[in-house]
C-alpha cells in the first residue's frame, strides 16, 4: 500500500530523570534517522514526542526528593527537551502530558469508550497504605512475582520475567512509601477487557508478517498466554482525572480517581499532534494524520513497551473507531554499557547532557547508529566509539573529503574541473554512485539503520578507493585531464555524501555543504526549506564544472585514548545524575536538593536491646543467579559462620566484598530469598542518592556492637 503521509512517534520519556544512551538507542535516534531521511525524500512527515509526566514513576521520584510531582516534571521536561534539541532530534513538536489539550483528549477517549460500553467495572479490595493514606498502585508496591519469584516485582509489572501484574497478585507485598504492611480496602475501577479484542488483534497482527521478529515474538507470546483485562483507573493524587460525568453515570465518585498512565500516555501522541496542528494554524490537520487510511503510522519504542504499542493502544484505537493503526512498531532491544546492564541507580549509564558537554552530537549519532540493538541486545563501549570516530569518520570519510578538497584547491584553483572523456573506472564509479540513494534509503525505509550506516560509509570508502586507484598525484604530472577527471568525480561523491549523510551526521553534512559551497538541499528539519536538492538527486552529479568551492576545513578530529579513559572512569563512580537539578549538574547543588528520609518512630531502650549486632569478616562472596540485587556472602563471626544474602549487588562486585569487615544483625530470624536462607543482615549506610557504603569497624570478629 502506498501512503500519502507519515506520522512518526517516539516513546514519551518519563520526565523523572535525564536522557541516557539507552533511551537514544531505543526510541529516539532510529526515529530521527527515519524522519530526516523521509523529509529529504520530500515525504509528508510529522514527528511527535513529548514528556510522559503522569503516573506513579513521577510520584515516586517526587516522594523520594520531598517535592511535588509538578516540581519534578517542571524540572526534567525542559532539561530533556533541551538535550534532545542539542542532539539534533528533529521533532515537529516535543510536548508534555500535563497540557490541557492532553487532559481533554484523554478524557474524550475515556468518555467515548465508556459510552460504547467497552469498559468493565469492578469494586474490589485493594492494597492500601494506612501510613501514607494512599492506595498502592503500580510502583508504589513491590513484592514477589508469582511467576518467577523475583522479590522486587512492581505492582504493575515484573521487570525480570515481563509478566504484567496487579498489586493483589504480588506475594508478600510491601509499600515502597512506608514500611507499613498494606491493608485491604474497597475501591471501584474501570477495566479495559483486552481479551475481548484478542480475535481482532490477532487478525490485524497477522497482516504484518514483515514486522521485526523480536516484536512479533513478544506479541505472539502475549497472545498465546491470552490477553487479560487491565485496570485503567487508579486512586492516586496525580494523573488525568477520570471525567466526573462518566463516573456519575455509574454512581461512582470520581474524586481522587485518575486515568492509568498507560492509558493516557499513548493518547499523548494524539494530543501532541493536535498541539502541532494548532501551532501550524490548521487545527484540524491532526485528523489527516490519525484518521485517514493513507497515513503510515510508525511507533519507535524500546522492547519494554511492545505490549502497550502493539496490543493495548491498538485495542483502544479499535474500540474508539475512526483511527489508523500502526503500520509498524520497530522496537529495539536493550543497550548495555561496557558489557554491563545499564543501571541509572548505579550510574552505569552515559547521560546525554553530560556527553554533549564533551563531544559533538554527530559522533554519537554515528557511533551509536552502528551499535543499535536492532535484533538483539547490543553493547555501547567507549573503545568502539573511539574506533568508529577515528577509523571510520576521520580516516575514511574525513580523509576522503580532505584529500579531495586539497587537490581541488591546489590543482584546480578551488573550482570544480570539467569532466572530459571519462575512462572506464570513472564511468563505473559514477554508475555506482547513482545506486547509493536507493541502497541507503531503502535500508532507512525498512528500519535497518545499521545497514544504512554501513552503506553510507561504503560510499565514502568507494570514494577513497577511487581516489587511490586513480593516483591523481601521478596523473597531475602525466595526464592533467585525467587528474581533473579524478578531482571532478571525487567532488561529486563528496557532494552526494553531503546529502546522503545528512540523517546520520546533520552537523557535518552542513559543514561539508559549506565547504563545497553547494546549492541548498531540502531541509531534514521540520519547518525548513522544502525546495532544493533531494535525496534522490544525490545519485547524480550535483556540482557543475567551474563551480567555485568554499573553504575547506577538517571534518572530524581523532580522539585520544586518555579522553576515552576519562569517560569510562565516570561509569558507576559518582552519584547518578538522575538527581541532577540543573543541566550543568553542579554536584553540591544536586546533593542539597535531596532530602534525608524522616527519622522513624521512637522505640524504647528495651526494643533496642533486643537487637544483637556483631562484627564479622566476609570470607566468600558470589552473585546470586537471576538476581540483580543480591550477593551471597559467607561471614565469619569468629564463633560461627553465617550465610547472608545482601541487597548490594548493584553497588559492589563480589570480589570487592571479600575480606571486608562488616557489622551484621545477628539475631534476625532467618529468611528464604531466591530459594536460599539468609541468616542475618549486613548493615550499610544508604546515601540520599541511593549509594551504599559498608560500615567500618576494627573490632574483632564476633565483637558485640552497642
Ligand atoms: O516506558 C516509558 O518510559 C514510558 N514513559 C513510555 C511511554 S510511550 C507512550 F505510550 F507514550
Ligand atoms: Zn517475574
Amino acid at each position: 500500500m502506498s501512503f500519502k503521509r507519515i506520522l512518526v512517534t517516539s516513546a514519551l520519556p518519563y520526565a523523572n530523570g535525564p536522557i541516557h544512551l539507552g533511551h537514544l538507542a531505543g526510541a529516539y535516534l532510529p526515529a530521527d534517522l527515519f524522519c530526516r531521511y523521509q523529509r529529504l525524500k520530500k515525504s509528508d512527515v510529522v514527528f511527535v514526542c513529548g514528556s510522559d509526566e503522569m503516573g506513579v514513576a513521577i510520584m515516586v521520584r517526587a516522594r523520594k526528593e520531598g517535592v511535588t510531582p509538578q516540581d519534578i516534571v517542571d524540572r526534567y521536561h525542559p532539561q530533556i527537551k533541551a538535550a534532545f534539541e542539542r542532539f539534533g532530534m528533529s521533532f515537529d513538536i516535543y510536548s508534555r502530558t500535563t497540557t490541557s489539550v492532553h487532559a481533554a483528549t484523554s478524557q474524550e477517549f475515556f468518555r467515548t469508550l465508556a459510552e460504547k460500553d467497552v469498559f468493565t467495572m469492578k469494586t474490589e479490595k485493594q492494597l492500601y497504605d494506612p501510613e501514607a493514606g494512599i492506595f498502592l498502585a503500580d510502583r508504589f508496591v513491590v513484592g514477589t512475582c508469582p511467576t518467577c519469584k523475583n522479590e522486587n516485582a512492581y505492582g504493575d509489572q515484573c521487570e525480570k520475567c515481563g509478566s504484567t501484574l496487579s498489586p493483589m497478585e504480588l506475594l508478600n507485598p510491601r509499600s515502597t512509601l512506608s514500611e507499613a504492611t498494606p491493608q485491604l480496602r474497597e475501591s471501584t475501577h474501570w477495566f479495559l477487557p483486552l481479551g475481548d479484542f484478542q480475535p481482532q488483534l490477532e487478525k490485524w497482527v497477522a497482516t504484518h508478517p514483515e514486522w521485526k521478529p523480536n516484536v512479533l515474538g513478544q506479541i505472539k507470546s502475549w497472545l498465546q498466554e491470552g490477553l487479560r483485562e487491565r485496570a485503567i483507573t487508579r486512586d492516586v493524587p496525580w494523573g488525568v482525572p477520570v471525567p466526573e460525568d462518566v463516573a456519575a453515570t455509574k454512581g461512582v465518585d470520581a474524586k481522587g480517581k485518575v486515568i492509568y498512565v498507560w492509558f493516557d500516555a499513548p493518547i499523548g501522541y494524539i494530543s501532541a499532534t493536535k498541539e502541532w496542528a494548532i501551532r501550524e494554524g490548521k487545527p484540524d490537520a491532526w485528523k489527516d494524520y490519525w484518521q485517514d487510511e493513507e497515513t503510515r503510522l510508525v511507533h519507535f519504542i524500546g522492547k519494554d513497551n511492545i505490549v502497550f504499542h502493539c496490543l493495548m493502544f491498538p485495542a483502544m484505537l479499535m474500540a474508539h473507531g475512526g483511527y489508523v493503526l500502526p503500520e509498524n512498531v520497530p522496537a529495539n532491544e536493550f543497550l548495555n554499557i561496557e558489557g554491563d546492564k545499564l543501571s541509572t541507580s548505579r550510574n552505569w549509564a552515559v547521560w546525554l547532557h553530560e556527553y554533549l558537554e564533551d563531544f559533538d552530537p554527530d559522533l554519537l549519532r554515528y557511533a551509536l547508529a552502528t551499535m543499535l540493538p536492532e535484533t538483539k541486545d547490543a553493547d555501547f563501549n567507549w573503545a568502539e566509539f573511539q574506533t568508529r570516530v577515528n577509523s571510520e569518520l576521520a580516516d575514511v570519510l574525513g580523509n576522503f573529503v580532505n584529500r579531495t578538497m586539497t587537490f581541488a584547491e591546489r590543482f584546480s584553483n578551488g573550482k570544480v574541473p570539467e569532466l572530459v572523456r571519462p575512462n572506464d573506472i570513472d564511468k563505473y564509479v559514477l554508475k555506482e554512485l547513482s545506486k547509493f540513494p536507493e541502497r541507503i534509503g531503502s535500508a532507512y525505509d525498512r528500519y535497518k539503520n545499521r545497514e544504512a550506516v554501513f552503506e553510507t560509509m561504503a560510499l565514502a570508502r568507494m570514494g577513497n578507493k577511487y581516489f587511490n586507484d586513480s593516483e591523481p598525484w601521478h596523473s597531475r604530472k602525466t595526464d592533467l585531464q585525467q587528474c581533473a577527471n579524478t578531482i571532478h568525480i571525487s567532488l561529486q561523491i563528496c557532494a552526494s555524501l553531503a546529502v546522503l549523510m545528512e540523517p546520520l551526521l546533520p552537523g557535518s553534512a552542513q559543514k561539508l555543504r559549506e565547504m563545497l559551497n553547494m546549492d541548498s538541499v531540502v531541509s531534514s528539519m521540520p519547518g525548513g526549506s522544502k525546495e532544493g536538492i533531494t535525496w534522490d538527486d544525490a545519485g547524480s552529479p550535483l556540482l557543475s564544472a567551474g563551480h567555485k568551492l568554499g573553504q575547506s576545513s577538517i571534518l572530524f578530529s581523532k580522539i585520544e585514548d586518555d579522553v576515552m579513559e576519562a569517560q569510562k572512569a565516570k561509569l558507576g563512580t559518582k552519584p547518578s545524575t538522575m538527581q541532577s537539578t540543573a543541566p550543568t549538574g553542579v554536584e553540591g547543588q544536586e546533593m542539597e536538593e535531596l532530602v534525608h528520609p524522616p527519622v522513624k518512630d521512637t522505640i524504647t531502650y528495651d526494643d533496642f536491646a533486643k537487637l544483637d549486632f556483631r562484627m564479622g569478616t566476609v570470607t566468600h562472596a558470589e552473585a546470586v543467579p537471576k538476581s540483580k540485587k543480591l550477593l551471597k556472602l559467607q561471614i565469619d563471626l569468629g564463633f560461627e559462620k553465617r550465610q547472608i544474602l545482601a541487597g548490594a549487588a548493584e553497588h559492589f562486585k563480589p570480589e570487592e566484598m571479600i575480606g571486608h569487615r562488616v557489622a551484621i544483625v545477628a539475631n534476625l530470624a532467618p529468611r528464604q530469598m531466591m530459594g536460599m536462607e539468609s541468616q542475618g543482615m549486613v548493615l550499610m549506610a544508604e546515601g540520599r542518592d541511593g549509594t551504599l557504603s559498608i560500615m567500618q569497624s576494627t573490632g574483632e570478629d564476633g565483637a558485640t556492637i552497642r
